[in-house]
């Protein structure tokens, strides 16, 4: 993706960005506009937030991160016009994406960040959510806080994480308007020196909540320590270092499709 800033009034900036097109994205530079920092570890670069937004949103329309972290999602959606609903478990996350919120933007769109769990979104109607972009924790890589009640960064066992994803997935559908996007950022990892194919099995999750699968995009990683240590180590044992993610955007179907021109996208 390529940026050029065309215009700097103030606090307000317009950028022309040239988006993706195909199902590779690797983004070296992450973006450093407004108010975007790479501080809040494991954030997703601003770069994947406006692609989706851009692609799967229309101006004024309302999107949800109910894992809002450092706000790169919702610092996109206010620059980009779009309402937007931002959640964490943990009330640190929700304090930095309400400061990292502190720039003015026109035309104006409305914010909303609040402490809350992802698996009970009872405060959001059905089928109000007009895009969702979120980017769970990987099961125990990073954790998120100290031992904070329903935080799943806690979870180490691969069956318990997925059941509280799809626990998370289930509200997500509920929330969404039909024929919308539900876009979820998610890698892998290793164990005893072996694959563990988490991305694949959230994502049976999110088909068995009732999405389908729209697109599976890989994201290339750059900020792996791609010299030294673990290098040596991968060469010794005979195992490749995990250099991308996958960037799943589900579809919640209309009520009245036809699901069978959609069958081999869904669960079976
Ligand atoms: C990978 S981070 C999100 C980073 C974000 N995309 C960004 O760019 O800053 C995952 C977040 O999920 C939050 N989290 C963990 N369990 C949660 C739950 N049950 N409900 C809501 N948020 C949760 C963590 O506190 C953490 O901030």
């Amino acid at each position: 993706m390529s940026i050029t800033i065309i215009a700097a009034q103030g606090t307000e900036m317009l950028f022309r960005f040239e988006n993706e097109s195909t199902t590779v994205w690797s983004f070296p530079e992450r973006g450093t506009w407004a108010t975007h920092k790479p501080t809040y570890r494991g954030n997703f670069a601003p770069q994947i937030a406006r692609n989706v937004i851009e692609m799967y949103s229309e101006k004024g329309e309302t999107i949800l991160d109910p894992m809002v972290g450092g706000g790169t999602t919702i610092i996109e959606a206010k620059l980009l016009v779009r309402n937007a609903i931002g959640i964490d478990i943990n009330p640190k996350a929700v304090e930095i994406t309400k400061e990292a919120l502190k720039f003015n933007h026109h035309p104006v769109s409305n914010q909303t960040i609040k402490t809350g769990d992802a698996r009970n979104l009872s405060f959001i109607k059905n089928d109000s959510i007009d895009l969702v972009l979120t980017h769970p924790p990987y099961m125990n890589i990073i954790k998120y806080s100290e031992k904070l009640e329903g935080d799943i960064s806690h979870i180490g066992s691969l069956p318990m994480f997925c059941d509280e994803i799809e626990k998370i997935a289930k509200e997500l559908y509920r929330v969404l308007r039909p024929d919308r996007y539900c876009a979820i950022l998610i890698g892998d990892t290793r164990r005893s020196r072996h694959f563990v194919p988490l991305a694949y099995n959230v994502m049976k999750r999110f088909l068995k909540a009732g999405f389908v699968l729209r697109e599976d995009i890989v994201k290339v990683q750059h900020n792996c320590s791609s010299t030294g240590r673990w290098v040596q180590q991968s060469k010794n044992n005979k195992f490749y270092l995990i250099m991308h993610e996958h960037l799943f955007v589900f579809r919640k179907p209309k009520e009245s499709e036809d699901m069978s021109r959609v069958r081999y996208s869904r669960d079976m």
